[in-house]
């Protein structure tokens, strides 16, 4: 109990007779309880707690008062003005003595006690005295956990707040708008929902911006690349082992959906999982429950599963490479990301944003785009959509220049990964250009040129491996090195 700091009362009461018994009940705690203020009607008590709730901790209410606004109405207005406010509600005992329904209805209208008054012939005490103290203690201790409790959650969303400014999703198009309000739709469900597009169109944005924005926004977001898990590792990866299940095991591991219970796992790619770990996964979904390799009982999750795909998964399960049963558990609700020229007056704006947060990185001042620039950009088809653009923004963001011109986009999609054009001829042009880099930088330019050209004539990353004649999990490592994932 906190009995060393002052407890700030606000009265409301409009019988003489009993401000004065309550002011007798709390005289021994004089010290610590103070009535800082006493009133007679409903409408005042707002005022003064519109003007100044921080100076009250506790109002104690009688329940039968003159003006209109009384009862649960006042208590409901009282938490709007400060949720923290705790309320004691005193009234009088010929009314309402054995009606445990009235209590209950003060309490659920944000009330946190309630005492009856004690006979009118008894002059000193407004309620059992004891009683009366203690339960001020006790509501003032609530106060300030919830207090407590308010800064706490105001500090996380500011957290929130944070990671959803830097993934914004940009753009006005019609169909831009479209995916803003499936996400607020989506968001406010438990929903699993299976989003499509083409690689760079922004599917793992989406998936993030859903969580953030669901009440499982406190937990953790969990990303997989069901690509890039090497297969015998899948099923220790997806659902941890118990320490000794298998020589090896020297100590227990926590399965992704462990770590993701009462969060959101986010399965990129997830036209790329075997079929064993497709029934494990359609298990889950199916009962809630885990099978940790190594453990005799299951243990329950609760996660939300998003998956995505640049592939069209009805065609796989036609094609009896992804299971039907899963497809429809997974695609409750589908979302479709379209691809960027599919959209192109949201060019201009992305540009912008990439514009921004790249200067602003690199320390200096956004340059002008001049028209010609822009109209190429626009004619553009940006068969990398979105993270195309990004790249070649980002390119653009090293030159020193005022302003962006026609050549400065033509150099930038030349040397760049990403244009439709054959390879070889890119590479052709950008000797042309008569450039000399260092041999480190177009090292880098050259493989991830490459890597992207492979990469648009496969369907899926785990395509692109293998006809590079990696292994996923390395191609995947290299895009990140090279700067394309
Ligand atoms: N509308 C948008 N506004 C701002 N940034 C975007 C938008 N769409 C995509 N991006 C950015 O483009 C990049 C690619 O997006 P993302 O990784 O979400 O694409 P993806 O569809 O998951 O691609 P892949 O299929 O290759 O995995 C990211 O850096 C993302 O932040
Ligand atoms: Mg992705």
């Amino acid at each position: 109990m906190i009995y060393n700091k002052i407890i700030n009362l606000l009265l409301v009461e409009d019988e003489e007779y009993d401000v004065r018994r309550v002011r007798n009940t709390i005289k021994p705690f004089e010290e610590m309880i103070k009535i800082r203020e006493v009133v007679s009607i409903g409408t005042h008590a707002i005022e003064l707690l519109r003007k100044e709730n921080n100076n009250f901790d506790i109002v104690i209410m009688d329940y039968q008062i003159a003006g209109g606004l009384m009862g649960e109405e006042l208590i409901k207005k009282i938490k709007e003005i400060s949720p923290a406010i705790q309320i004691i509600v005193i009234t009088k005992m010929t009314i309402n003595i054995s009606n445990f329904n009235f209590a209950d209805r003060l309490i659920k209208a944000g009330a946190f006690w309630y005492c009856t008054k004690y006979p009118g012939d008894i002059e000193d005490f407004i309620y059992q005295p004891t009683d009366f103290i203690m339960s001020i203690f006790n509501a003032f201790e609530k106060k300030i956990l919830e207090q407590e409790k308010y800064r706490s959650n105001k500090k996380l969303n500011k957290n929130i707040e944070d990671i959803l400014s830097q993934k914004l999703i940009v753009g006005k198009s019609k169909e831009i708008e479209d995916l803003r309000s499936q996400i607020e739709r989506y968001s406010q469900n438990n929903a699993n929902i299976l989003i499509t597009g083409r690689s760079g169109t922004g599917k793992e944005l989406v998936a993030v911006n859903i969580h953030y924005k669901s009440l499982r926004k406190y937990e953790n977001f969990v990303v997989i690349n069901c690509g890039s898990l090497p297969h015998d590792l899948i099923e220790s990866e997806l659902f941890g082992y118990e320490k000794g299940a298998f020589t090896g095991a020297t100590s227990r591991k926590l399965g992704l959906f462990e770590i993701a219970n009462h969060g959101t796992i986010f399965l990129d790619e997830i036209a790329e999982l075997p079929l064993l770990a497709q029934s494990k996964l359609l298990r889950v979904i199916q009962e809630g429950e885990i099978e940790k390799i190594g453990r005799q009982e299951k243990i329950k999750v609760n996660v939300r599963i998003i998956a995505a795909t640049n592939k069209n998964l009805a065609l796989e399960v036609n094609e009896k490479r992804f299971r039907e049963d899963l497809f429809y558990r997974l695609n409750v609700v589908p979302i479709h990301v379209p691809s960027l020229k599919h959209r192109k007056g949201d060019i201009p704006f992305l540009v912008d944003h990439f514009l921004n947060s790249f200067c602003t990185e690199l320390g200096k001042n956004k340059p002008t785009v001049e028209d010609n620039a822009m109209e190429i950009l626009l004619k553009y088809e940006w068969p990398g959509n979105v993270r195309e653009l990004m790249n070649v923004i980002q390119r653009i963001s090293f030159n020193d220049e005022r302003t962006i011109t026609a050549s400065d986009v033509n150099n930038a999609l030349i040397s760049l990964p990403g244009t439709n054009r054959k390879f070889g001829a890119r590479v052709m042009e950008f000797f042309n250009s008569g450039e000399v880099l260092q041999w480190q930088e177009m090292e880098k330019i050259l493989k991830g040129s490459y890597f992207t050209f492979v990469r648009q004539q496969s369907d899926s990353d785990a395509e692109a491996a293998k006809k590079l004649g990696l292994a996923p999990p390395n191609y995947h490592r290299m895009c990140k090195e090279l700067g394309i994932k």
